[in-house]
């Protein structure tokens, strides 16, 4: 499938509602909630009032990033703040099942992600126990950052190793895209693609997810 899921990082949040429905009314499948704690990333991004604003007021699926130690305290918070999907990272944890599982017994879909410099080979073990795997294409962190062409290569040994084992689990990539790279990840076997600058700094962001689409 080819999704757009654009990061609300990246919006103008004294226009908060007025982003949001933009969003709505876009061709945008599903929306992404990026949450940086200030110590597994070197920034601190919003929480939970932000996140109860998008679950009164976004029509679209919230796409939920936890760049946060120690996920298995908030998973649970997020399930009940109307999170769609729920992704940790790998070098965040010792041990991801229990956590998969308590996402999951929330009837919330599951995420594992990895940071640039974590060998896709990790994720392997987990693919067949997870919805989805998100590969970063920028270190965690920021918006805005410079797309680090070696995630292609990742992105294409993630699908082969999906293909093989005849998975439906989804690949979804999150750092620098924009329509510079969009139509050649989907084509790589990318299922999502998160946009923030692309989509928030454009002229028109409605018109910008739209070309991301259907390049
Ligand atoms: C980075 C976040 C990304 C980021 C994407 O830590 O996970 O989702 O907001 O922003 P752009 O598209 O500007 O790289
Ligand atoms: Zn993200």
């Amino acid at each position: 499938m080819r999704y757009i899921a654009p990061s609300i990082l990246s919006a103008d949040f004294a226009r908060l509602g007025e982003e949001i429905d933009m969003l709505n009314r876009s061709e945008a499948e599903w929306i992404h909630v990026d949450v940086m704690d200030g110590v597994f990333v070197p920034n601190i991004s919003f929480g939970f009032p932000i996140m109860e604003v998008l679950q009164r007021y976004a029509r679209k699926p919230l796409d939920v990033h936890l760049m946060i130690t120690h996920p298995e305290k908030y998973v649970e918070r997020f399930a009940d703040a109307g999170a769609f999907s729920i992704g940790f990272h790998l070098e965040a944890v010792d041990d991801p099942l229990p956590i998969l599982e308590m996402i999951r017994a929330k009837g919330v879909r599951t995420c594992l992600t990895i940071n640039p410099d974590i060998a896709v080979e990790r994720l392997y073990p987990y693919l067949d126990k997870v919805d989805m795997v998100l590969l970063m294409s920028v270190f965690a962190g920021f918006g805005g950052q410079r797309f680090i062409e070696s995630t292609y290569a990742k992105l294409r040994a993630v699908r082969a190793e999906i293909e093989r084992r005849h998975l439906s689990t989804l690949v979804e990539i999150d750092g620098g895209v924009g329509a510079s790279n969009a139509s050649e990840l989907f084509a790589a076997g990318a299922d999502v693609l998160v946009a923030g600058s692309a989509v928030f700094h454009a002229a028109d962001p409605a018109e910008a997810i739209k070309s991301l689409k259907c390049q």
